[in-house]
């Protein structure tokens, strides 16, 4: 059969019975339906390399010198395939490392360079992007000959610090510790615009109010990394695509010195194509046909390499000597006035009014040859705007300030969804300790566990409040960007110790009893805390008839309030917790969406989070003591009750006027419970019933414990990376 045969062929059902299109999904007639992929892709199976693999023991094997040596070599060795501008492929290399970097936004800690996400779709074909498979490709043969010893997400971060040593700065360190995802994330909401490039008021209230750019999103435009380089929509003007870098750049977590570092360094390598139609270009990678090979935007009917690429349509480079680390940037910006000009390409950019020659970048493969420098409306909102400007020129009158500022600004982008510095490995980790890695002292190990517990049990604190309390602790902790957890105790610091989800009063109740056991037994309080929650599900298993010791890793320290950066933990609050069966107020999305979401982010699959929330309503956990979801006699036991009750045909389920809902006896019509949305989604959607029904089951009292216990465990040492 020839390939002209395959659409015919496809008609047959006996040759494609499975469902391979992803377009297509068996439940897309019910869109409405609660979605579980975001927890079904922390399955591991998708995973080649197996569940006994162990990142952090590959990295031991390597030899990160070697490695860097053959990364320096790279920069220069130019490939026919896609020659590198000026002999060098520095410039390409730090812009693919800031890609996968600068999708990071601190609100719920998605995105960013941790994962080796930018291999996939979507990032691996937005319009953004485009030309960020030539150095991955560029790096494949040193991914190839590392193997397991590096990742994919290592190498895209490492690739981009390497590029700017080599171009002559001096970088801040490297921390290795990525590991690699094996499909597009699922999980990640970046806008619901249906179109690539629509237009910024889908994602803003007011587009002239920067700050209302919809949560959690920090592009202002779907397909975008950052902000529209030729201005808001497209329109220049500098000072109001300041407006828009300044909240963009502050959901990465960047202020204004940081953004005015990055931008202005970013750009002193490298340079902006827009020689020639984007028209020309080949569909994005995934979007490409067999024999494109997953190499996308390929110039098919033109040259399309060299002087004539067209990445973002903008054309030029910002420095006289772009493959040199310098402050060729500010002095090219600020010496000059600008004047705005269209590009070959029909993009709108700043060109100098007049320049010497000797002034002027050469072309990319004929150094007899000069072009004008350009400035996109990005890079003159940093002279624009007043804010910026006076960074700017501080950094124009200190170089050394300026290479400092920047270097440390790129550590934090491409470390910031690491996690804290017990994860970073390497030889080149730096020493200095910075606020933004939530540092932790380290906690004491040798003490007598079996003791603090005692003292526990016999503090009169209720099995509720020594779960709850626990929970509260370690469930801030996010996947995402490994930050939150237990460790540290931070609940006993502001801003958490006054967060509602918390309940402030409870807290503060719990902690006098806590506090003193752990200064008695040499314990930190964020353990006691921990083993606080294990002793509570440990007497509640017992009360159900059931012994069983909770799993406990010591070492967790207390962090201080000068190694807390308040305003960075305010994204971690919580607004809703369906584990407590709570909510901080009304919101558009569901409860129950809020609790995928919140599953999601501490790592828990499907199983995992049903089991947890069917424990925690019949130990009483529920926020300010309410009884929705309390399906039980026997509050205080770790029973099945959830779980039996839910599913029993001996009730119905019945809307209140509230957005509650009571569960009534069939025959008589008497109110036995009352539930939230949350609780009852557990019986309507198919997949959470299927396991709802497991636990329910008569022969599953035992695994029910011990799956709660399992879940509990992982939940309170998820953020334990120091005890790997
Ligand atoms: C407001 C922020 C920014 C905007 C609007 C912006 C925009 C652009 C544009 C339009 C290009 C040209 C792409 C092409 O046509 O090939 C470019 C290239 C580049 N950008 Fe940025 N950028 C920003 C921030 C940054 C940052 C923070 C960094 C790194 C820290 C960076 C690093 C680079 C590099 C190295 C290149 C050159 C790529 C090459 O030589 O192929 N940019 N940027």
């Amino acid at each position: 059969m020839d390939g002209s045969d395959v659409k015919k062929a496809g008609k047959c059902p006996v040759m494609h019975g499975g469902m391979t299109q992803t377009g297509g999904s068996v439940t897309s007639w019910w869109p409405n339906a609660l979605n579980l992929d975001i927890l079904h892709q922390q399955d591991s199976k998708t995973n080649p390399l197996g569940k006994d693999f162990n990142y952090r023991e590959e990295l031991k094997k390597l030899d990160v010198e070697a490695l860097k040596n053959d990364l320096r070599a790279l920069m220069t060795d130019s490939q026919d395939w896609w020659p590198a501008d000026w002999g060098s492929y520095v410039g390409t290399m730090a812009r693919m490392t800031w890609h996968a970097a600068g999708t990071y936004r601190i609100s719920d800690g998605r995105g960013g360079a941790g994962t080796g996400n930018q291999r996939f779709a979507p990032l691996n074909s937005w319009p953004d992007n485009a030309n960020t498979d030539k150095p991955r490709r560029l790096l494949w043969p040193i991914k190839k000959k590392y193997g397991n010893r590096v990742s994919w997400a290592d190498l895209i971060a490492l690739a981009g610090t390497i590029a700017y040593e080599v171009a002559g700065l001096k970088t801040f360190g490297f921390a290795f510790g990525r590991e690699d995802i094996w499909h597009p994330e699922k999980d990640i909401y970046w806008g619901e615009e249906k179109e690539w490039l629509a237009p910024s008021d889908n994602r803003y209230g007011d587009v002239a109010d920067a700050k209302t750019l919809a949560n959690p999103l920090a592009a202002v435009q779907m397909g975008l990394i950052y902000v529209n380089p030729e201005g808001v929509n497209g329109k220049p003007d500098p000072l109001k695509t300041a407006a828009m870098m300044r909240e963009t750049f502050a959901r990465m977590a960047m202020n204004d010195e940081e953004t005015v570092a990055l931008t202005a360094g970013g750009h002193t390598i490298g340079k902006a194509h827009g020689n020639g139609d984007a028209g020309n270009l080949s569909p994005a990678p995934e979007g490409g046909s067999l024999e494109d090979q997953g190499l996308g935007w390929m110039n098919r009917k033109g040259r399309g390499i060299g002087r004539d690429q067209v990445v973002s349509g903008i054309e030029g480079a910002w420095t006289t000597q772009p493959t040199r680390w310098d402050n060729g940037f500010f002095e090219m910006l600020f010496r000059h006035d600008w004047e705005l000009r269209k590009s070959p390409a029909g993009a709108w950019q700043y060109e100098p009014v007049s320049i010497a020659d000797a002034d002027k970048p050469a072309d990319v493969e004929d150094a007899a040859i000069r072009h004008n420098p350009m400035m996109t409306d990005a890079d003159m909102a940093l002279k624009v705007d007043p804010a910026y400007r006076a960074i700017s020129e501080r950094f124009l009158n200190d170089f050394d300030a300026f290479s400092d500022a920047f270097a440390r600004a790129w550590f934090k982008l491409t470390h910031r969804d690491l996690g804290p510095k017990s994860r970073y490995f390497g030889p080149d980790v730096p020493a200095e300790e910075l606020i933004w890695q939530d540092p932790v002292p380290a906690g004491r190990v040798g003490y007598d566990v079996g003791a603090v517990k005692a003292k526990i049990a016999e503090s009169g604190l209720s099995t509720a409040d020594l779960v709850s309390t626990a929970w509260d602790s370690a469930r801030t902790f996010r996947g995402s960007d490994k930050r939150g957890g237990s460790n540290g105790a931070r609940i006993r610091l502001a801003p958490q110790k006054d967060w509602a989800g918390n309940e402030p009063a409870r807290l503060a109740k719990v902690l006098t009893v806590l506090e003193p056991i752990a200064a008695a037994t040499g314990a930190s309080v964020a353990d006691v805390i921990v083993l606080a929650g294990n002793v509570g599900v440990e007497q509640a298993a017992k009360a159900a008839g059931f012994d069983v010791t909770v799993p406990f890793v010591p070492g967790r320290g207390d962090a201080t309030a000068a190694q807390t950066d308040a305003d960075s933990f305010a994204p971690l609050e919580p607004l809703a917790d369906g584990f407590r069966n709570w909510q901080k107020e009304a919101y558009a999305v569901t409860g129950e969406e809020m609790l995928l979401d919140r599953a999601q982010l501490l790592g828990l699959t499907a199983a995992e989070m049903t089991v947890l929330l069917g424990g925690m309503r019949v130990l009483g956990t529920n926020h300010g003591g309410t009884k929705h979801g309390v399906f039980t006699d026997r509050v205080g036991a770790l029973t099945s009750d959830f779980f039996a009750n839910l599913t029993d045909m001996r009730y119905s389920w019945v809307p209140t006027a509230n957005g509650l809902y009571e569960i009534r006896d069939r025959k008589t019509g008497a109110v036995k419970w009352t539930a939230t949305r949350v609780d009852l989604v557990f019986g309507s959607n198919s997949v959470l019933r299927a396991y709802a029904e497991v636990y329910a089951q008569d022969d599953n009292a035992r695994k029910f414990v011990d799956d709660f216990v399992a879940a509990w465990a992982k939940v309170m040492n998820a953020d334990r990376a120091d005890a790997a």
